[in-house]
């Protein structure tokens, strides 16, 4: 009877479970004044206070509907010198009647006003979407503010409509896609991203004080530096699985800036949207200004639990083949064998070696165009190079397609180069300054994308590459970040609008493109991992993580990357030894196996390999062939983290159905004799028999041919690493 009982029980909180992680609901109480939103694990709920502001009630994990939250009460503030505006946590907080904290909007009127306070008006729900109405409290000015919850992992979009109904232009100083906030806590710890040109992804950990944390980027792009991702743990976890973590993202590839910012009364505000610094947008009577979308989300499992939801969510909602991306081809790219050398007999010679270990895609890289024999020219004129392609491209793509595989190309459509036909023709094309010195990057310039013309002018090209050759693949860069961002073709006050019309110019670009093209994937790249961020991932199916390529480095590189971004999105090519970065040498297998982690390429010389780097080079893409669903779109733990100069690393896949899981192990250097730790894996059904299948070579030691989930998660599995720079993987497979 008991047992009935249990299992009834149980089969009560799988079926809850279920339905939460499968709903969405918005509601609204009018009794409470109370908004309420449910998806996935999550609640979000906020309400209109007494003052008829939007106050935060709640973000967690998911409440029973019955639960008491609000109606929403003003702060009255702790003392003289905060002042309730600041002490009460708002959804929107307008610059205006004393906020010392990070507005969400600033506004300065023609007249020289700049306060600016937004209260209630009105809300529609549809679905799983909220939109609420605010409005200053004299001025015509509304604010949309705009929520969507998404029905499996929770993640709420946030971003707000700005829109002037007053009859004079105001302008914009500061305007974020949301405001999201935290109950007081003094322990809350706060994961961010920081980088640099080849160095890109260190994961930075630190608890959050009285004070501001800014991330941002003040580059015209996302930025190596900083990337707009965010994740607050409450305590310091050192599971990655457990814990309580809130996390965001914000979809805005230009200037942006996120601020984490503890109030003298331990609330936290995360603030983020485009970077206010040099900002400025002038919106005339009847506009309005859209800002970028900020995601959010919350887990109860940890960093770990927070970077499974994020991936998952760009696979099925974020990225341009949206909910079932296809599986990224394994794919060839030549730019570190041959760099600007590229020409037919050279790449048809490397195509016809990666067809031979099992290449899907070959992409040619910089140097087919123009006048471009290295980096100081030809940016810009997109024609076919007749030097190094007499006869056009058609002969290395037809070759390409003889042997099995489609073919991509390198573009960089944003970029000019002074030596170029385009620049002496439309010098006035790039950013600048009128009459100020013109600072290059790589010898290049940026085009103002703002510009009608120049937009008109990419996607002309673009088109017609695209419309005269069958190619699959665009690898579109972007090496340098701005300078000098004047825009002198328009009014002084409309100048600073560069910021936002560049995006939205270049996603226009890029949407149409792939409306008019739809077969062909784009990869973003910018000299690495310049420009990521789930803006640029809307129309980009893949992204270049960084041109660091030592599979070393790489393991770091690729763990941090993971934290905001899925594995499925994540090239990672396969190079030569010793590696252009450190000079540091690793057996091929060791580089196969730091790329399996991610999207697999290949960037070595393949006219340097012998017949033992091709049979090994050969079976190591078979496996990787057989995992590959698993590592691009399955739940990814890490087991043990490459970070803080960990001698070991290990990862592992696992499949979104638990019929498969694959492991990758690292060491870099045996010390002491210490034997590697053993590795626990995570995610498993406790009940099935997994068989074990060796992807590298079969380690001496009595480990079973078969077993539990339970005994892989629980008993545990002794790899025997020795040695340095040694690395092994194995798969598990559901037996039936
Ligand atoms: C950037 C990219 C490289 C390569 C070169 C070509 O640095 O990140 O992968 O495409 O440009 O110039």
């Amino acid at each position: 009877m008991r047992s009935v009982r249990l299992l009834v029980a149980a089969a009560f909180v799988l079926m809850y479970t279920y339905t939460f992680a499968q709903s969405a609901s918005v509601t609204f109480e009018a009794q409470t004044r109370v908004f309420r939103m449910e998806g996935g694990n999550v609640s979000y709920a906020f309400g209109i206070n007494d003052a008829n502001e939007l106050q935060p009630l709640y973000w967690g994990a998911r409440l029973s509907a019955g639960d008491p939250l609000g109606p929403a009460h003003r702060n009255q503030g702790h003392a003289s010198f905060d002042l309730p505006s600041g002490s009460t946590l708002q959804e929107f907080p307008g610059w205006g009647e004393g906020l010392y904290y990070e507005p969400a909007l600033k506004i300065t009127f023609p007249d020289g006003n700049r306060d600016l306070v937004l209260h209630y008006v009105d809300h529609a729900i549809d679905g799983n979407q909220l939109k609420v109405r605010l409005k200053d409290i004299e001025r015509e000015v509304y604010v949309e503010l705009q929520y969507q919850i998404d029905p499996k992992t929770g993640i709420l979009a946030r971003s707000a409509v700005i829109t002037n109904k007053t009859s004079a232009p105001l302008m914009i100083e500061e305007a974020a896609a949301a405001s999201w906030s935290l109950p007081n806590s003094k322990d809350y710890w706060l994961y961010y991203l920081t980088g640099r040109w080849a160095g890109e992804w260190n994961v930075q950990h630190e608890a959050i004080r009285p004070g501001a944390r800014v991330l941002e980027s003040r580059r015209g792009s996302t930025g190596h530096q900083n990337n707009p991702w965010f994740a607050i743990e409450r305590g310091d976890h050192h599971d990655q699985d457990t814990g309580d973590v809130w996390f965001g993202a914000l979809a805005w590839s230009g200037s942006w800036r996120i601020t984490i910012q503890q109030d003298v009364l331990d609330q936290v505000r995360i603030t983020g949207g485009y970077n206010p610094f040099d900002f400025g947008y002038k919106l005339a009577p009847g506009e309005q200004l859209e800002t970028p979308v900020f995601y959010g989300g919350f887990t109860l499992h940890g960093i770990g639990g927070a970077s499974r939801l994020l991936h998952q969510f760009e696979l099925a909602r974020i990225l341009p083949q949206a909910p079932k991306p296809r599986p990224r081809p394994v794919l060839y790219n030549s730019w570190e064998a041959t760099t600007f050398n590229v020409t037919e007999q050279g790449q048809e010679a490397l195509a016809e070696k990666a067809a031979k270990i099992g290449v899907e895609r070959f992409v040619i890289d910089d140097g087919w165009f123009g006048q471009r024999k290295d980096d100081h020219a030809g940016l810009g004129d997109w024609y076919v190079n007749k030097q190094k392609f007499p006869n056009g491209l058609k002969p290395l793509i037809e070759k390409v397609h003889s042997l099995g595989m489609d073919f991509g190309i390198w573009v960089e459509p944003e970029m000019v180069n002074p030596d170029s036909d385009l620049y002496r023709k439309h010098p006035d094309w790039v950013l600048n300054f009128a009459g100020r010195p013109r600072t290059e990057g790589r010898n290049q310039l940026v085009l103002n994308l703002a510009r009608q013309d120049v937009r008109d002018f990419i996607f002309g090209f673009l088109d017609k590459l695209l419309s005269e050759n069958d190619i699959a693949f665009l690898k579109w860069d972007d090496n340098r970040n701005w300078s000098e961002p004047g825009w002198p073709a328009v009014a002084p006050d409309e100048q600073k609008e560069v910021y936002v019309r560049y995006m939205q110019n270049l996603y226009s670009i890029l949407k149409e493109l792939r409306a008019k093209h739809p077969n062909v994937e784009i990869e973003d790249c910018s000299g690495g991992g310049g420009r990521v961020d789930l803006g640029i991932l809307h129309y980009t199916d893949e992204v270049w993580p960084s041109d660091n390529t030592d599979p070393f480095d790489r393991l770091s590189i690729q763990d941090g990357f993971t934290y905001a971004y899925t594995p499925g999105v994540m090239m990672a090519w396969v190079t030569d030894s010793p590696n252009w970065v450190n000079r540091r040498s690793t057996s091929l297998e060791y580089r196969f196996l730091s790329s399996m982690q991610g999207s697999l390429g290949v960037g070595a010389n393949l006219n340097l390999w012998n017949d033992e780097d091709f049979a090994t080079a050969k079976h190591m893409i078979e496996e990787y062939k057989q995992v590959r669903d698993t590592v691009q779109h399955g739940a990814l733990y890490r087991i043990i983290s490459p970070e803080n100069g960990s001698e070991e690393s290990v990862t592992e896949s696992v499949a979104d159905n638990h019929d498969q899981a694959v492991v990758f192990a690292f060491l870099h250097s045996s010390q002491m004799g210490h034997p590697f730790p053993r590795v626990f894996l995570r995610g498993l059904d406790r009940n099935a028999q997994y068989r074990l299948h060796w992807i590298t070579e079969r380690p001496e030691g009595h480990l079973p041919e078969s077993a539990s989930g339970a005994y892989w998660m629980d008993h545990g599995v002794d790899l025997d690493l020795r040695g340095d720079f040694q690395a092994t993987a194995f798969r598990l497979d559901r037996m039936q």
